[in-house]
């Protein structure tokens, strides 16, 4: 994949301040994390992946500018693990756990000072084979599986975790539920036992369900509402929702939309984050595209910014040549903030935009 220089383009997107700092008055742009918490937020974060488990070889020379950024900046003050807490990596053979993986990140996190997002404890995708692969599974047996599986890996970073996404992507686009081995063989039982299990194991953890497309009000987001209604009924802990907001530039939602979309979750009680932000556009970047995406990831941070109730944002990675979109859709890339030359997407500004002007919201947390 070949990124175009962005020194040219950015110099348009530049803010002036940035361009001119006026002598004398010590003027310094502040990290991302920083006009985070100044505007009410938690934290503004970003995904990270194992060091050695990073997508693509040939990189090892960037490590260092990497985790400078990552870790030594104020620039994120929170983190994911991309994949080392999925159940492929925690319980690969049924009833033999793995934390290695997933510790890697996590120990980064506690060391750095970092809040740690933990992700994610019932997916049916990265799920170990072995858990898919029989295909008789009685209600009792399965039952037995998600309990020890939430058990055990909770137990295994309790008291770690700001959040944990207890269970990802439940549903299909229509709102219905997705036909995953844990649906076909429980129903919707599986969604109250995974929250359930973890609300008893590790009572600290904002427990949250997490899924895409819920950043504008449509079929989806309905659905989710659903089972946020669901668990509130059957009196299981659930804290929060996340919108992932895996998006694209050229049909992003309007700011409108993701408010919207926002406020249809914080008005059930429940806390939302913007837990996967990315931005993809059709490579090669370019003026236009990059403006699209300066635009759509303005509006994305800007409504969780003005809405009470929406506590933080986490983008997944933050250097494009990182980052899974290139691998999953042909012909996009470029989603994050930090072009492979390390300079600026316009969209750093967008963001940073965003929560400069929000900084009136008040303490997050215990807004309800
Ligand atoms: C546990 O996971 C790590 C990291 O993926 C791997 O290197 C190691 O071999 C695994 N341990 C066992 C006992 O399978
Ligand atoms: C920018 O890229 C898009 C998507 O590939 C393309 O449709 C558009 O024509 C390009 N615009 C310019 C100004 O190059
Ligand atoms: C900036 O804040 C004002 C006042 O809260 C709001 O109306 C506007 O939509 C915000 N802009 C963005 C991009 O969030």
């Amino acid at each position: 994949m070949h990124l175009p220089t962005a020194a040219s383009l950015l110099l348009s997107a530049l803010p002036l301040a940035v361009a001119t700092p006026t002598p004398g008055h010590g003027h310094k742009e502040k990290g991302l994390n920083t006009y985070a918490k100044e505007a009410g937020l938690k934290y503004f974060g970003a995904a990270t992946d194992s060091p050695g488990f990073r997508e693509r070889a040939g990189y090892e020379a960037q490590y260092p500018k990497y985790d400078q950024i990552m870790w030594k900046s104020d620039e994120f003050g929170q983190t994911t693990p991309t994949n080392g807490q999925k159940w492929l990596f925690t319980e690969p053979q049924q009833g033999v756990f793995n934390y290695t993986e997933g510790n890697i990140v996590t120990s980064l996190a506690k060391k750095h000072g970092k809040y740690l997002r933990c992700h994610a404890l019932v997916w049916h995708s990265q799920l170990a084979p072995w858990v898919e692969a029989k295909t008789d599974w009685t209600k009792d047996e399965l039952r037995a599986v998600i309990v020890n599986h939430v058990t055990r890996v909770a137990k295994a970073w309790k008291g770690q975790c700001y959040a944990w996404d207890v269970v990802n992507e439940a549903l299909e686009e229509d709102g219905s539920y997705r036909k995953s081995v844990f649906y076909n063989v429980l129903g919707e039982e599986y969604i109250k036992l995974a929250f359930a299990t973890a609300a008893k194991v590790d009572p600290k953890a904002k427990l949250y369900y997490n899924d895409y497309n819920l950043e504008w009000p449509h079929a989806k987001t309905e659905g989710t509402q659903r089972i946020v209604k669901m668990l509130q009924k059957a009196k299981i802990r659930i804290d929060g929702v996340g919108l992932q907001a895996h998006l694209i530039a050229e049909q992003a939602p309007t700011l409108d939309q993701h408010i919207d979309a926002i406020k249809g979750f914080t008005k059930l009680g429940v806390e939302v984050a913007l837990t996967e932000l990315d931005i993809r556009l059709q490579v090669p970047a370019n003026a236009t595209n990059l403006a699209q995406q300066k635009e759509a990831y303005k509006n994305a941070v800007g409504a969780c910014v003005q809405v009470k109730g929406c506590i933080g944002v986490t983008i997944w990675d933050f250097y494009d040549p990182f980052s899974w979109v290139p691998y999953v859709f042909p012909g996009e890339g470029a989603p994050l903030l930090w072009f492979e030359d390390w300079s600026k997407h316009p969209a750093y500004y967008g963001v940073q935009e965003a929560l400069k002007n929000g900084t009136k919201k008040g303490k997050p947390g215990k807004w309800w």
